[in-house]
């Protein structure tokens, strides 16, 4: 029945209306008087204003609280700084140069003009967006450049990319388990995950950060009341610096019949002699790791994220991934960038060896300064761990106005007892960059 049938489903069987009354009963607009199929509204309620007003929202009001909380105590909001150029190993800040470890361009090529010279190249050809999902129309030769080099590097069968890193955790892990399933994760997990996790429907599980002895105690408890196992793990740690005991996951994925996941973040570009990532690292085949996740904008200078692996797992998300079929293809000058910033990364590994000095050397200071590093390795992340949310945020103020850029990490992102500041290292740093900001650092704390 369509809106404009007026005619109750069970009213007795008239004679056939004729044309000309069809058609005026078609252009006739609808009534209300007893005529419409229309439901008869219900006397208006009053509803809570917490179900209608955002500003009655319970998430909205905590978040406000502790922001006036905090101006209260003399801390202004460190958040949404505005940086006016390109942010690598220096940035400017309200019209203020700075040094930089707010940014995670591990290998400094977002402003390198190779990469920006082949977005620009990228947009000449393809224009700025693609303008359609890659299933239908949206599909570009940069794309499967890009793709072909990621699978090479990883030394797997194929590559997908996707428009978001965090989109792209959401939406595989979201899509590839289900209510029979379990998804087991390292209590530090990145959100992204956790969101695909929940999303699945599969049970979730976490176990203690990199503790590998726990990973094993809980399949040995719940394994067999599952079907598929997903274990999902980071290459380096967004919050702490560290890395995962890869040999060791792999022996246990295997001996349980589990699949498992590490997103590389932070990890590829960064780990390795060469940048190639946690299995680099740690010396293991690719293909002993189920699912390669990563993201184009940290070291590969763009934005969006990626999947490597086999064949069936790319074949299967590249025609049913919901993040990936009802989305957008990448944008042609994102893609560009990456592959360029790739190619860089593959031709170039001094910039990794310049890296792993930088990292090694912040770690060394800071804890010659006895600051609290935490469980950093010393690659692309160090933390000072303060313990405070407060003191982290007016220290980050204290050392913006002495010209160092360095972010808090407080609750709810970590425990009110983790909260920190955490320094993103660059291949662009030099040493004086680090001197500077570590004793900084000591005169503030
Ligand atoms: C471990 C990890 N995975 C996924 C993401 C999401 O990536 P993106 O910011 O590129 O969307 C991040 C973000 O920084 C991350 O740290």
């Amino acid at each position: 029945m369509n809106g404009y049938d007026t005619t109750p489903p069970d009213a007795p069987n008239k004679e056939k209306p004729s044309k000309a009354a069809l058609i005026k009963r078609f252009l006739t607009p609808k009534t209300n008087g007893g005529q419409s199929n229309r439901a008869v509204l219900p006397a208006a309620k009053k509803y809570p204003s917490s179900y209608t007003q955002f500003e009655q929202f319970e998430g909205y009001k905590q978040q406000k609280m502790l922001r006036d909380a905090a101006k209260l105590l003399g801390a202004e909001n460190p958040f949404f700084g505005l940086h006016e150029g390109t942010a690598g190993a220096t940035t400017v800040i309200n019209g203020k140069e700075c040094i930089n470890f707010s940014s995670y361009d591990y290998l400094g090529l977002s402003s390198d003009p190779r990469v920006q010279q082949a977005a620009i190249e990228a947009i000449g050809t393809y224009g700025t967006s693609v303008s359609a999902s890659r299933i239908v129309s949206g599909e570009r030769p940069i794309h499967r450049e890009l793709e072909r080099a990621l699978a090479e590097t990883y030394q797997v069968d194929d590559a997908l990319v996707f428009v978001s890193g965090h989109a792209t955790n959401v939406s595989v892990i979201g899509h590839l388990f289900g209510a029979k399933d379990l998804i087991v994760h390292d209590a530090l997990i990145h959100n992204s995950a956790l969101v695909g996790a929940q999303l699945s429907g599969a049970t979730r599980r976490s176990f203690p950060h990199n503790d590998t002895e726990a990973l094993e105690r809980l399949l040995i408890e719940q394994r067999d009341r599952f079907e598929r196992v997903l274990i999902v793990v980071e290459g380096i740690y967004s919050m702490d610096g560290d890395a995962p005991d890869l040999p060791e996951l792999v022996r246990i994925k295997n001996q349980f019949g589990a699949l498992l996941m590490v997103d590389e973040a932070h990890s590829f570009g960064v780990l390795g002699a060469t940048g190639l990532g946690l299995r680099e690292h740690a010396n293991v085949p690719a293909k002993a790791v189920d699912i390669w996740m990563g993201t184009l904008s940290k070291a590969l200078a763009g934005c969006g994220g990626y999947i490597a692996g086999s064949t069936a797992l790319i074949e299967q998300l590249r025609y049913s991934a919901p993040g990936f079929v009802y989305s957008v293809g990448m944008a042609p000058p994102v893609a560009a960038a990456s592959l360029a910033a790739l190619n860089i990364l593959r031709t170039e590994p001094e910039r990794v060896s310049s890296l792993h000095t930088n990292g090694r050397y912040f770690l060394e200071q800071a804890r010659a300064y006895s600051f609290n590093t935490g469980l950093s390795m010393g690659y692309s992340v160090v933390p000072v761990v303060l313990g405070n949310s407060l003191k982290a945020v007016k220290l980050s103020i204290s050392l913006l106005e002495q010209g160092i850029n360095a972010q808090p990490i407080i609750y709810p992102a970590v425990e009110e007892r983790a909260a920190r500041l955490r320094f993103f290292i660059s291949c662009s740093h030099q040493t004086k960059h680090i001197d500077q900001a570590l004793a900084q650092l000591d005169s503030l704390k």
